[in-house]
């Protein structure tokens, strides 16, 4: 677990005390013994109510299938959350938290499971009075999001929040997990199923990216200084680069990621929200709305690939046995539950273009993989060349501003400067900020800031309706072209702990670029 030490606390404190406390509530989870579960929200939870961010009456009742009492739930959430080691002082500090830990086993099209999910959350109301506010939290496999809504729907867990309690509306939410369809079609029908039931700004699509502290900052790095943005465009740019670069495998997830794939794991939902942050307008209010509003509209921008273009801007790898780190680690296809000829792409590098007036003729190159050398996400901006060549040294780096989203989170600026000496000798050199060093003290999790942003109400940090449909339709081509094509494409496998197939090296460097070595 992580261990927030008293003087690390106090800066971030110092930070949210500016932060409104949500109101006492129940975040329901449905999936409560699954993984995210475990490794995230119960974490967060905790942690939210140890900093005293949320009411100490705040509750979870965890839905899942399989049996549990009450007291089995809090006992492995205990072991989920602090881990052999906790001090006394913080397994005190849960046991406080987990008097509000309930569990209800239900199957999740039972409509009895759902009675007794009301029955106890009027109970916990009651007892902890958490006044009827409530948040749905959808962390099921995807399978069942829509049939959990319309039951939501039809046992009355929902139609009661339109009355006044005490003269106050109590409130309602549901967080949706990624993935969020797995095409057009099923995204527009998993919306339509929630917006027969809950209306779009109770509606909370979470893309756990956004909750990071340093993707939040490249929207403060571009508004709130004046000196890049007359820089930020086609004129000055000369392309970027986006990289989600993992080293860890598929892990135990085969089941889901077989069906997934990188274009469904990551590039439409963590590299399309990279994407609109760096590429959109300045709002004009820092609402979710209008933040909202002008991402949508980068994607509404981005090129369709026709089929046939398709080859020509993207290129699927799936790694195949190698090392990393001197370890030696098996190929996907020897990944346990994955299947000996699966042809799932564990990689994807792509070039988009994006048809508006700030952008037009830079290309973006994206590119994201499992069992890379490294873990590491990076945006880099790169500026064209000075116009004139002056000094004769070779030396031709033009500036670039990367920022550096993690695990190193910072900026940094490149630009070239002269080597000390009697000739004139050009070097690169760097000009950087890290967080770590320039904040003392830590900043949540993302899924910390994003619970709390929903239990706060505000929905800037989650994906609208039209900006997950658009995003599916961007991708829409590509996914057809891998999956229908006939022949199907073929599957270039990169060796494990290598930065994906050499195809990928080709569709940058037939443009006269290069990747960053990271
Ligand atoms: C998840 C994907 O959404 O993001 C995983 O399902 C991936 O496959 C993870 O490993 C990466 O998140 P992070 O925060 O570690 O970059």
């Amino acid at each position: 677990m992580r261990v927030i030490s008293p003087a690390t606390v106090s800066p971030l404190r110092e930070g949210l005390r500016l932060r409104r406390m949500p109101e006492p509530c129940v975040v329901v989870i449905f999936g409560a013994t699954g993984d995210l579960t475990h490794r995230k929200l119960m974490p967060a939870l905790y942690t939210l109510m140890r900093l005293g961010m949320i009411p100490p009456a705040c509750s979870v009742i965890g839905v899942a299938r399989r049996p549990k009492t009450d007291e089995q739930f809090r006992e492995e959430m205990a072991a989920a959350v602090l881990g052999p080691h906790a001090s006394p002082a913080d397994r005190a500090l849960w046991e406080t938290f987990a008097q509000g830990l309930f569990y209800v086993q239900t199957e999740f099209r039972d409509p009895e499971g759902y009675a007794r999910v009301r029955a106890t959350l009027e109970r916990v109301d009651r007892e902890r009075g958490t006044g009827g506010n409530r948040v749905y939290y959808l962390a099921t496999a995807p399978e069942f999001y829509g049939e959990i809504v319309h039951n939501l729907g039809q046992s009355g867990l929902i139609e009661r929040h339109a009355g006044q309690r005490d003269g106050r509306r109590p409130w309602l939410r549901v967080i949706v997990e990624k993935p969020f369809g797995r095409d057009v079609r099923s995204a527009e029908e998993l919306n339509r199923t929630l917006l027969r039931v809950f209306r779009e700004s109770q509606v909370y699509r979470i893309d756990h990216y956004l909750g990071k502290e340093t993707v939040q900052n490249i929207l403060v790095f571009r508004f709130a200084n004046g000196i890049f943005e007359p820089l930020w465009n086609q004129h000055y740019i000369d392309h970027v680069q986006i990289t989600v670069a993992e080293s860890i495998g598929v892990e135990d997830r085969a089941g889901y990621y077989e069906t997934a794939g990188v274009i469904r794991d990551i590039v439409q939902n963590h590299m399309m929200q990279l994407l609109t942050l760096v590429a959109m307008e300045p709002p004009v209010a820092f609402e979710a709305d209008e933040v909202r509003n002008e991402k949508v509209k980068v994607i509404r921008a981005a090129r369709r690939l026709a089929p046939d273009d398709v080859p020509a801007s993207v290129v699927f790898g799936q790694y195949g046995p190698g090392a990393i780190g001197g370890e030696e680690v098996p190929g996907y296809r020897q990944e346990p539950r994955v299947a000996a000829g699966s042809r799932t792409p564990t990689f994807v590098a792509m070039r988009l273009f994006l048809d508006n007036w700030r952008w037009a003729g830079v290309p973006f190159y994206l590119r994201s993989g499992k069992r890379l050398p490294k873990r590491v996400t990076e945006i880099a901006v790169q500026f064209k060349q000075a116009p004139l060549p002056l000094f004769h040294d070779g030396a031709r780096d033009p500036n670039l501003l990367a920022f550096n989203i993690q695990p190193d989170e910072g900026i940094s600026l490149r630009f070239v400067a002269k080597a000390p000496g009697t000739t004139m000798r050009l070097r690169p050199v760097n000009m950087g900020f890290q967080y770590g060093t320039a904040f003392a003290g830590e900043e949540l999790s993302a899924y910390e800031r994003l619970l709390l942003d929903c239990m706060l109400g505000d929905q800037t940090l989650f994906t609208r309706r039209d900006e997950v449909e658009e995003a599916w339709a961007l991708l829409e081509p590509v996914l057809t072209w891998w999956e229908r094509s006939s022949p199907p494409p073929e599957l270039q496998t990169y060796e494990a702990g290598t930065w994906g197939p050499p195809a990928a090296w080709s569709l940058i460097e037939r443009d006269g670029r290069r990747w960053r070595r990271l």
